[in-house]
């Protein structure tokens, strides 16, 4: 069977239709590539499909840059140009307010691309596995050691060979349960490997340094190993600004108060209080609360913010926090909002929200909720924070009418 690959799917597809009507989604398909395929999978609305022989390549096709691409389950679209990641991205964006949102964003979406589509990662997830250490397989199980990884900053790259090492002398014991190891990188290029999860009692085997820091803003952030820090490290200044711009606008400013959830360790709440904002972060990790807390008072805003440590969710006072403040942010995981806190915000949200998403699916849920709850879109931006994935990061804001009555 003969196809014609028409777009991307946000999961990183191609996407074709079958003489049929049938959708077809084709494992590494680009678009404007006509290729046969072998069928993997077949159902009633839709089938899935390996291209068997590509008979004439798209114009985006491209040579991938990595020896481990096709196997490694890090990059699905190192064959994709560039120019063609950031327009399925922006698409896949566009869809998903309009499909499941049933918002429409006013004016073209724009996606802010990384300044390098290689070399910008600082953090990322290391698999113990045979010959070193590695990442998942690509669509299937286990790991699969690795020894370069372009997406990574050069410090972390050569983190990534350096552990690799340290288990190969090690000898991997079969029986061992897998370790997963992360790597965290400052702004001043060094990076740290810490244990991930809840393997603390690997620490001896961590490098010295359990934390690195992040300058951002005028401001200083200390990220330990276990805490979260947005991946893309040449992306970080123009997401801060971004965010402070959204917050900001309409000539908030000093005195503006503001409650924030998923706070982590700062990376948005402290510029906002070093601009005279003040408010209320809530965040769930301990040792993300911990650097919170330190990089409030290293910045001398502390007495700005209230730090909350639990789940968002849980609080039962979040509406009336909400209530009393001018500006909700939020920066959830990519399961979005819990419903607790879509009812609170539904019920005396903020005029304004500004809502920083990883996932466009649960970014569109939740504002199908905001909006029957009276918010309306007022801006929208996609970020390219992972080049080489499909993953894309959006920032919306929206506001509703204090007092509608
Ligand atoms: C996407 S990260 C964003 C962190 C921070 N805004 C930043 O940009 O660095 C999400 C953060 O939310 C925290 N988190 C996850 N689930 C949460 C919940 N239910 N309530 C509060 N915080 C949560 C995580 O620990 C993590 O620090």
């Amino acid at each position: 069977m003969v196809v014609e690959i028409e777009s991307l799917s946000s999961g990183g597809d191609g996407v074709a239709r079958l003489p049929d009507g049938r959708v077809v989604f084709v494992e590494g398909g680009v678009p404007g590539d006509r290729v046969s395929l072998e069928l993997v999978l077949e159902r009633k609305r839709f089938v899935r499909a390996r291209i068997e022989t590509v008979l004439d390549p798209g114009p985006g096709r491209i040579e991938a840059r990595c020896p481990h691409f096709g196997t490694c389950g890090g990059c699905l679209w190192q064959h994709v140009s560039y120019d063609v990641q950031l327009e399925a991205k922006r698409r896949a964006v566009i869809d998903a307010l309009e499909r499941i949102g049933g918002v429409s964003v006013a004016g073209e979406l724009q996606i802010v691309p990384s300044p390098s589509p290689y070399a910008y990662r600082g953090r990322a997830r290391f698999v113990e596995c045979e010959g070193g250490v590695g990442y998942r397989v690509r669509g299937g199980e286990g790991a699969r050691a690795v020894e370069v990884c372009p997406v990574l900053v050069p410090s972390a790259e050569r983190a990534l060979a350096e552990r690799g090492e340290r288990v190969r002398e090690a000898g991997n014991a079969p029986t061992r349960r897998t370790r997963e190891w992360v790597v965290t990188t400052g702004s001043d290029g060094t990076s740290i490997v810490t244990p991930a999860g809840a393997r603390k009692k690997a620490r001896g085997d961590a490098t010295t340094a359990s934390s690195v820091l992040v300058e951002v803003a005028g401001a200083s952030l200390r990220v330990s190993g276990e805490s979260f820090v947005q991946g893309n490290l040449l992306l970080w200044d123009t997401l801060v600004e971004a965010v402070l711009e959204a917050c900001l606008v309409g000539g908030r400013g000093p005195g503006t108060r503001f409650v924030e959830l998923h706070a982590g360790v700062g990376f948005f709440t402290v510029p906002l209080a070093r601009a005279g904002l003040f408010g209320v972060a809530i965040e769930s990790a301990s040792s993300a609360l911990a650097d919170l807390r330190e990089n409030l008072a290293q910045s001398e805003v502390h007495r700005s913010v209230e730090v909350v440590a639990g789940r968002a969710e849980a609080r039962r006072d979040l509406a009336r926090r909400f209530a009393g403040a001018d500006l909700a942010l939020v920066d959830p995981p990519r399961t979005g909002l819990e419903k607790p806190v879509r009812s609170a915000l539904a019920e005396s949200g903020p005029p304004r929200l500004v809502y920083l998403s990883c996932d466009p699916g649960t970014l569109a849920r939740d504002l199908a909720d905001l909006t029957s709850a009276g918010y309306a879109l007022t801006t929208a931006c996609a970020f390219d924070l992972f080049p080489q994935t499909p993953h894309v990061e959006t920032l919306v804001t929206l506001e509703r009418d204090p007092d509608p009555r």
